[in-house]
């Protein structure tokens, strides 16, 4: 397995391009199972994650390719005739549960492995089946799998989700582009991949009101036709970014980066005293010399601080003047960054969802592993501000959500390098 080698060198300078969205694209590529005629995809991002959705479209019968060195997805759905999503390709990635409302609402039945637990949470799929028996489907669970029927087709409900679960919204926002009559999604979730959704399935035809809001409305159609989409913006990469210079200094303009994705993480940064505002080109980001000051971060659904944020910003708070806390309400289990900070000489205390920190003047470089996607990202930014060499290992995590993270990196004066793995 790969590792990151990082050597904290001062100051950031320059500029880092921003990729599309991981989790718009991830939702915005099983569109295509809903129609016959081609779905391209234009900003898509380089991703691990991207290639494991396209051998799990492929396997149910799609056509995916990846042009323009994968910035360019050009899909169909003609040939979708398998409704069976495999364990084998499902338990690498959750949102592989993302064919369920798409495969019901083209093929009427699904088989779809339940993703199983993963390293923040049972991430469990309750509100994703409530919500398509809701609109007709028959579901039960089988040897691991989600055994799914529409044998009298879907028909549009009105339904209220148990909570705004960005997958559940975006399974029954497929499902019942294709219902027949009208569905209210109320308690809907409202990320700007939800709107991205929307505005792609609007594209190919379908009859959507409300995307951002709680309440979606979509009047059911018979059939979609294709379209090119360009993938939105990704606020996760994006965030993630802004709080590279905000943890070594200096300054770092984050190019394509719209600064109304991430208005809480903006508001945070400023809070601690993190210069932030929106150029021509994107959001600039400075820190003048001297300590950032705590501040405290609650998890929230959007617009509230992001959870993909919230080891980042853990890191951040490591090195700030002051004590802060960081309250994680979405996943039970998004804390396991924390004693790999400690081993950097981070003073962390977890209780439950509370994270208490107590920032230091200067953390210290040490081996440190991964644990999943974004944790493994906050190594990598501690290791910028840290003295001496940090080695991430287990980067397996970093590749399935950032694209070129040592080039980009790199670019704007960070010391960091890929070991390849034994
Ligand atoms: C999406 O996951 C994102 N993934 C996650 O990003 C993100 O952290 C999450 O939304 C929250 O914003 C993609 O978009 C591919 P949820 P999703 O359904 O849809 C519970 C990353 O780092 N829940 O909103 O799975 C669940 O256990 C990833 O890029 C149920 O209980 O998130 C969790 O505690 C990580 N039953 C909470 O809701 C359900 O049926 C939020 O889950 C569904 C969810």
């Amino acid at each position: 397995m790969d590792s990151i080698l990082v050597t904290g060198n001062g100051p950031l300078k320059g500029q880092i391009p921003i990729a599309g969205a991981k989790n718009a694209c991830l939702t915005l590529m099983p569109a295509t199972l809903l129609s016959e005629e081609p779905l391209t995809l234009t900003n898509a991002p380089r991703l691990s994650d991207i290639k494991t959705m396209s051998q799990l479209l492929q396997s149910l019968g799609a056509e995916v390719t990846a042009l323009n060195d994968g910035k360019v997805l050009a899909m169909s759905g003609h040939g979708v005739d398998n409704p069976l999503a495999h364990y084998d390709i499902v338990r690498k990635m959750r949102a592989s549960n993302l064919v369920l409302g798409p495969l019901l609402a083209r093929l009427g039945q699904a088989q779809v492995s339940l993703p199983g637990g993963c390293a923040i949470g049972a991430r469990p799929m309750d509100i994703h089946v409530t919500a398509l028996e809701q609109l007709g489907a028959e579901i039960e669970l089988k040897d691991g799998y989600l055994h799914a029927a529409a044998p009298r087709g879907l028909k549009g409900a009105e339904i209220t989700l148990r909570f705004a679960s960005v997958g559940a919204t975006e399974n029954t926002l497929m499902a019942a582009t294709l219902a027949k009559g009208t569905t209210v999604l109320k308690n809907a979730a409202r990320e700007p991949e939800i709107v991205d959704l929307a505005r792609c399935l609007r594209a190919m035809g379908a009859l959507i009101d409300g995307e951002g809001t709680d309440t979606i409305v979509i009047d059911g159609v018979d059939r979609l036709h294709g379209a090119t989409h360009q993938v939105v913006t990704d606020r996760i990469e994006l965030g993630t970014y802004m709080i590279a210079p905000a943890i070594a200094g200096g300054e770092v303009e984050l190019l394509g980066g719209d600064i109304a994705l991430v208005e809480t993480l903006t508001q945070k940064l400023q809070a601690a005293g993190v210069e932030v505002s929106q150029t021509n080109a994107g959001v600039l980001v400075s820190r003048p010399n001297g300590r950032i000051r705590a501040v405290d971060v609650k998890t929230e659904i959007y617009p509230g601080f992001p959870t993909d944020l919230q080891a980042q910003m853990m890191a951040l708070m490591c090195t700030a003047e002051g004590n802060s806390v960081l309250e994680e309400t979405i996943f039970e289990n998004r804390f396991m960054h924390a004693p790999e900070l400690m081993r950097m000489g981070a003073q962390i205390e977890v209780q439950g969802g509370i994270a208490k920190v107590a920032g230091v003047a200067q953390l210290k470089g040490a081996p440190v592993m991964a644990t999943d996607l974004r944790a493994s990202v906050s190594l990598i930014l501690a290791g910028l501000a840290a003295e001496g060499e940090t080695r991430v290992n287990r980067v397996y995590h970093l590749d399935r959500g950032y694209e070129n993270v040592e080039e980009k990196l790199s670019g704007v004066g960070a010391i960091i390098q890929r070991v390849p793995g034994e």
